[in-house]
């Protein structure tokens, strides 16, 4: 089945707490948690102090977007803070390999997130390593940005390369009613999308809702 995960960088922090709980009692399959930190992307956003308070929030798996520079020295304090699975840009991970086998160590899901500029051909070498590969739809960095249709055909691409294994393939970046069913066509299993469900006029159950529906 299709899994929707909610991207908290949209959501009202003020009442962040009561958000994660609504995304749960409205169907979401996951929570998407958004790290950046000024250097790998243009940006600044939440760590694992906040990912503690979402844990607390719910009891929901918590994927930890990690879009930071040397991601390994962070990976101990997002599982120590309740991340589910913990998934780090090839482009920031040099030791890419070493870094997969750390987070699987610690017992968690194991993910890569490629930028729309980047080849998929690098993931072949860590294929049997990974729990999820997430396909950034737009550049990493902010939300509410427009969906690139040119990482359409990556998609299919890293779909096929993955074989039979059993690896999620996310997609994260303008996902909502009228991008969703190409994404899901071209071999996409999990929706990433922020502005749409927390952004919508009649609320995340109804974009969870929309969300399922435009896909098929
Ligand atoms: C972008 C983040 C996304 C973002 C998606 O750098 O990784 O998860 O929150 O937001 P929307 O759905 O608004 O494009
Ligand atoms: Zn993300």
């Amino acid at each position: 089945m299709l899994k929707i995960a909610p991207s908290i960088l949209a959501a009202d922090f003020s009442r962040l707490g009561e958000q994660v709980a609504e995304c749960e009692r409205a169907g979401a399959s996951l929570i998407h948690f958004d790290a950046m930190d000024g250097h790998f992307v243009p940006n600044i956003t939440i760590g694992p102090v906040v990912l503690e308070a979402v844990r607390r929030s719910c009891t929901l798996r918590i994927d930890a977007h990690l879009m930071v520079s040397e991601a390994d020295r962070y990976v101990e304090d997002f599982a120590r803070a309740g991340a589910d699975s913990i998934i780090v840009h090839i482009e920031a991970t040099p030791h890419l390999h070493r870094v997969l086998e750390h987070i699987k160590s610690l017992g968690k899901r194991a993910g890569v997130a490629v930028n729309p500029a980047t080849p998929p051909h690098g993931l072949d070498e860590v294929v049997n390593e990974v729990d999820q590969i997430l396909v950034m739809t737009v550049n990493p960095g902010f939300g509410g940005q427009s969906f690139i249709r040119g990482t359409l055909q990556k998609i299919a691409s890293i779909s096929e390369r993955r074989g039979n294994r059993p690896i999620e393939i996310a997609v994260d970046g303008g996902i909502d009613r009228r991008t969703v069913r190409d994404v899901v066509q071209h071999g996409a299993d999990l929706l990433v999308a922020g502005t749409f469900i927390f952004r919508h006029p009649q609320g995340i159950q109804q974009a969870i809702l929309e969300l399922r529906d435009a896909a098929q």
